[in-house]
């Protein structure tokens, strides 16, 4: 098909890739993993349009070697690998996939809260190398949710899901956010008070120079000794190396990650070697439903871009300058 020609990074779940064949030019990358950054930037040399996935540098060096490129509209609602500020210099307008998936990110970060209070992985390893001997009264004993406190750390649409899923089970649910708020059922308080208070702590910040290493040898330090972490945000808000050192020596009791530092988390990365500390491959929103609502909500902001009008998701409107 003819038409302004269009770069997508990945394959992409459901219909967006046939929608977007219908009406453009289309390149789709076919690799398993982020193409290369000259591959990157060589492919989209050419295109009036990129759909990047997370963790594909939209950089001030890709911008400035797109001259025909009008818009970019990634799938994810982090864009922290995405520099926002050379698109707008640049006049060109960047959306994200809000919305669509919270209720999958809240459910992941839930399973992962649950996974650990419960040693699931331990469990079921328990299972599988014949060490089921018999019901023992003192046997793999762990955290009960019902009545104790959580803190969730970064109060938006996906926190405030994850706060429905903790006051459902019985929880006692703190809030901190940077900007003040009130919501029903979630105490606000602040940082310091959330992380000496909280069994459970599940970040749910977006990653930004104020929130890199939130999360480091203090902030551990402060917790209680039993408390679990939960990230599904960003690896990057958390300082991994403390965190290693916390689950090792028994600073706090465990931790459920979905995202890392290095993604993917190098196989001999020491975090990996703890029976305390369970690591997920950044799948928090990976649903049939939820990934194909965020490719769908992509190519929707692609193409009314490339209409020329206003992205439905815009992160930087001030491309469109005063109205
Ligand atoms: C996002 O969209 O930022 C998520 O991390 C993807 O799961």
């Amino acid at each position: 098909m003819s038409g302004p020609r269009v770069f997508v990074t990945r394959r992409l779940p459901g219909n967006a890739l046939e929608r977007l064949a219908a009406v453009t030019d289309l390149d789709c990358w076919q690799g398993d993993a982020n193409p290369p950054h000259g591959e990157l930037i060589e492919r989209a040399r050419h295109a009036e349009g990129i759909v990047p996935i997370i963790g594909d540098p939209i950089d001030a060096g890709l911008v400035e070697a797109c001259e025909r490129l009008r818009v970019v509209a990634g799938v994810g609602v982090g864009y922290d690998h995405v520099d926002v500020a050379a698109l707008t210099r640049a006049g060109i307008p960047f959306s994200n996939t809000p919305g669509v998936l919270t209720e999958a990110t809240a459910d992941l970060a839930f399973a992962l809260l649950l996974a650990v209070a419960r040693r699931l992985v331990e469990a079921r390893a328990v299972v599988l190398e014949g060490q089921w001997k018999a019901w023992d009264p003192s046997f793999l004993l762990g955290k009960e949710l019902a009545g104790s406190t959580i803190g969730i750390v970064g109060v938006g649409r996906i926190g405030e899901a994850m706060a429905r899923r903790a006051r459902g089970f019985g929880m006692e649910v703190l809030g901190w956010s940077r900007s003040a708020r009130e919501l029903d059922g979630v105490s606000f308080v602040s940082l310091p008070e959330l992380l000496e208070r909280s069994e459970f702590v599940s970040l749910h910040v977006a990653l930004t120079p104020e929130t890199h290493h939130l999360i480091g040898v203090d902030e551990l330090a402060a917790m209680r000794s039993d408390a679990v972490l939960i990230n599904t945000a960003r690896g990057q808000v958390v300082d991994q190396s403390a965190l290693y050192a916390a689950l090792r020596d028994g600073v706090i009791a465990g931790a459920g990650l979905d995202v890392a530092e290095v993604e993917p988390m190098p196989m001999d990365d020491p975090l990996l070697e703890l029976a305390n500390c369970l690591v997920l491959p950044h799948v928090a929103s990976a649903t049939v439903a939820t990934r194909s609502a965020m490719a769908n909500l992509a190519v929707d902001n692609l193409l009314a871009g490339l209409r020329g009008e206003p992205l439905p998701n815009c992160v930087n409107p001030e491309v469109y300058g005063p109205r």
